[in-house]
């Protein structure tokens, strides 16, 4: 694969996850305008092989901020639905001339039967196996929040057995230092992520990232004992109120309001699910730019 791609955050020294949030930084001020060297507009595809709004539309709007000429792939238009494999249409898409290609696919590690293809290749989402640019719009978050992603105690809450964004934030958030628990209902709990008791660990937390239930990939339930989900396993005003005075709310959404989250805790003070989405056009930006071959604009300090 080239060098280039981003397919899981072992892909990212803790150097090169920096200096990508400091990029991010740089895009949201002092290079707001900045676009490619035209020797570097490529011609880009985007294609999404099951539904996105935030990641599929955050990289088109960074994309097209830095210069980039992108088309979007559509599979019920595509020859998918004469039977091609995922292989021939990447494979087409890099004979035809697309340069850099974005990809997200409902199977785990689906880019592991791409490794012949020599564009560079960003995971926008593999099954429930890994959600990088969502990990590096989360790390961004906490970041700018608290100056720091050592140290930190982060609760991740809902459907973590099918969840990539919980994979990809537990692995680098404690390669930097931070611990992380979860919490939800025993069905979801997942091998190697240590399941905590939710109302006890709300004012343990400096974030809570609670999570949708994924019922398209098989999520099952049937551990209410009698209680609603939001009661038993959301984040309800009561839970909100216990949280520590400078804790915050993450999301990757799409939010189920009134499910996982009370729907008056979206947008409230502690909330950061739309500064996260923000973000998550920084930090592609910032993907971008790297897979294009670009230097950082500058090395963090932190
Ligand atoms: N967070 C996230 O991946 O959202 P979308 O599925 O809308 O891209």
């Amino acid at each position: 694969m080239n060098k280039k791609s981003l397919l899981t955050m072992k892909d990212l020294s803790n150097a090169e996850i920096l200096d990508l949030l400091n990029d991010a930084k740089a895009f949201s001020s002092s290079h707001s305008d900045w676009q490619l060297p035209v020797s570097n507009q490529v011609l880009t595809a985007n294609l999404f092989f099951e539904p996105s709004t935030r990641t599929h539309y955050s990289f088109l709007s960074a994309e097209k901020q830095l210069g980039l000429p992108t088309v979007d792939f559509n599979p019920e238009t595509s020859s998918l639905t004469k039977g091609e494999t995922l292989y021939d249409t990447v494979r087409t898409f890099e004979a035809v001339g697309y340069k850099l290609l974005v990809i997200r696919h409902p199977q785990d590690d689906y880019f592991k039967e791409l490794e012949s293809i020599q564009v560079p290749i960003i995971n926008a989402g593999d099954g429930k196996g890994n959600h990088p640019s969502q990990c590096l719009l989360d790390l961004l978050t906490l970041y700018n929040e608290f100056g720091h992603l050592d140290g930190l105690n982060i609760l991740i809450c809902g459907d973590v057995a099918h969840s990539r964004v919980a994979a990809s934030d537990k692995e680098a958030l404690e390669r930097f230092g931070s611990t992380v628990r979860f919490a939800g209902p025993k069905e979801w709990e997942r091998e190697g992520y240590p399941f905590s008791d939710f109302d006890e660990s709300i004012e343990w937390a400096d974030a809570i990232i609670m999570l949708r239930i994924q019922w398209e990939r098989g999520a099952k339930l049937e551990s209410l004992e009698g209680k609603d989900y939001l009661e038993q396993y959301g984040l309800t005003k009561e839970r909100y109120g216990r949280m520590k005075e400078h804790a915050i709310v993450m999301h990757p959404a799409p939010v189920n309001r009134g499910v996982e989250i009370d729907t008056d805790l979206v947008e409230a003070p502690k909330s950061r699910i739309f500064e996260q989405m923000k973000n998550g056009m920084l930090v592609r930006k910032a993907i971008v730019k790297r897979a294009l071959g670009l230097p950082p604009f500058g090395r963090s300090k932190a």
